[in-house]
């Protein structure tokens, strides 16, 4: 099977090899080295000088932990589909008051709106942005979002769990407090660590909130980076592919271009999308890097795609929340080769018509 689906996606080779390595402990030498070059890989790969903290969890432990360290009773949410929608709850769910912005689906979030919002709500702490929200396939204009953030002097939580590694993020430039992802994304490792950097601003913030919790307390990850390791037992399998993979990006001339990869693969498929007739869901001009989320005409589900191209051997996305059935969507990061692009669109041309489409 190919896999073009938007997490887990199909992990590089050269990760794999280095996860099949015999383990050792999280306080051995051995792990401290891998740790400190990893968070060293990623400082620089996110042009910043904050620290890196690798969870043993998914991404959204690392959304839990920006809740619960940044936040003492107030946040505002920016919502631009399932993925905002969760940072939400998990702010609700943790005792927050949540203040939101949800514009209609398939369209950004606005500064100007922003800056309304935030004019109106003075006594919200933190701004969640879903960078690139991956269940309609859109990429919010971060830069200018953080711009509006910082202008009113509150901390910035940024879910990039499918934009980080896929495209250009700068966190100490842009004024990130919390930039987090997943290993199952772009990074293309196996589900299992979150990835995420921490401001001295928010760290502050994390020592007068109340009840910060245990497992994602910023305050105890501080004091065991500064060790080169983590408070429980480190996802180590994983943490030696991100490493491998950081590795590779810079063999392959840098961080630019495999963002150019990304680029390109999305490109093709774009185009061949729009020559076969289909549209694509957001807005245009803030169209995912990462992932196509394709609209599907009035008498074909998104589902019936999903499954017709499965049976012929490629693993797409199905639409999400709201979009589940008027939408497909089909992931271009983690390993793919180009080959495998214009056999997985050929075949899509041939199920568009097998469809009556
Ligand atoms: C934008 C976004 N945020 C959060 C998540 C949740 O990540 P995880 O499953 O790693 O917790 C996902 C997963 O697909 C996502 O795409």
């Amino acid at each position: 099977m190919k896999l073009f689906t938007v997490g887990p996606v199909a992990c590089y080779p050269e990760v794999l090899e280095v996860m099949k390595q015999q383990m050792y402990s999280h306080r051995s030498i051995e792990y401290k080295r891998l740790h400190r070059e990893t968070v060293e890989f990623l400082q620089s790969f996110l042009e910043t000088e904050a620290h890196i903290y690798l969870f043993s969890s998914t991404g959204t432990g690392f959304m839990e932990g920006a809740v619960r360290n940044c936040v003492n009773k107030k946040i505002l949410c920016c919502i631009n589909g399932s993925f905002g929608k969760r940072f939400a709850e998990v702010a609700v769910l943790n005792g927050k008051i949540v203040e939101t912005i949800e514009p209609p689906l398939g369209e950004p979030i606005s500064p100007d709106v922003l800056d309304e919002k935030l004019s109106k709500c003075p006594d919200v702490e933190a701004v969640s942005i879903t960078h690139n929200e991956t269940s309609t396939g859109l990429i919010n204009p971060l830069s200018k979002l953080a711009d509006v953030v910082k202008k009113h002097g509150k901390l910035l939580l940024v879910d990039a769990v499918s934009s980080m590694g896929g495209t250009d993020i700068k966190v100490d430039k842009w004024g990130i407090d919390v930039c987090f992802s997943s290993s199952q994304k772009c990074f293309g490792v196996p589900p299992g660590l979150g990835i995420g950097s921490v401001s001295k601003e928010a760290l502050k913030k994390s020592e007068t909130v109340q009840n910060p919790g245990w497992y994602f307390n910023f305050k105890i990850w501080e004091k065991y980076h500064k060790r080169n390791s983590t408070p429980m037992t480190s996802t180590i399998p994983q943490i030696a592919g991100l490493n491998q993979i950081l590795k590779t990006i810079d063999e392959l001339g840098g961080k630019e271009k495999f963002f150019e990869v990304h680029r390109k693969r999305n490109r093709i498929i774009r185009n061949e999308i729009q020559k076969q007739g289909l549209s694509i869901f957001p807005k245009k001009g803030y169209e995912s890097p990462t992932l196509s989320c394709i609209n599907t005409p009035n008498n074909v589900d998104g589902i019936t795609i999903y499954e017709k191209m499965r049976e012929k051997g490629f693993e797409l996305a199905k639409g999400y929340g709201n979009l589940k059935n008027t939408t497909f969507r089909i992931g271009n990061m983690g390993y793919i080769e180009f080959q495998d692009i214009t056999a997985m669109l050929e075949v899509l041309n041939e199920v568009r018509q097998d469809c009556g489409w």
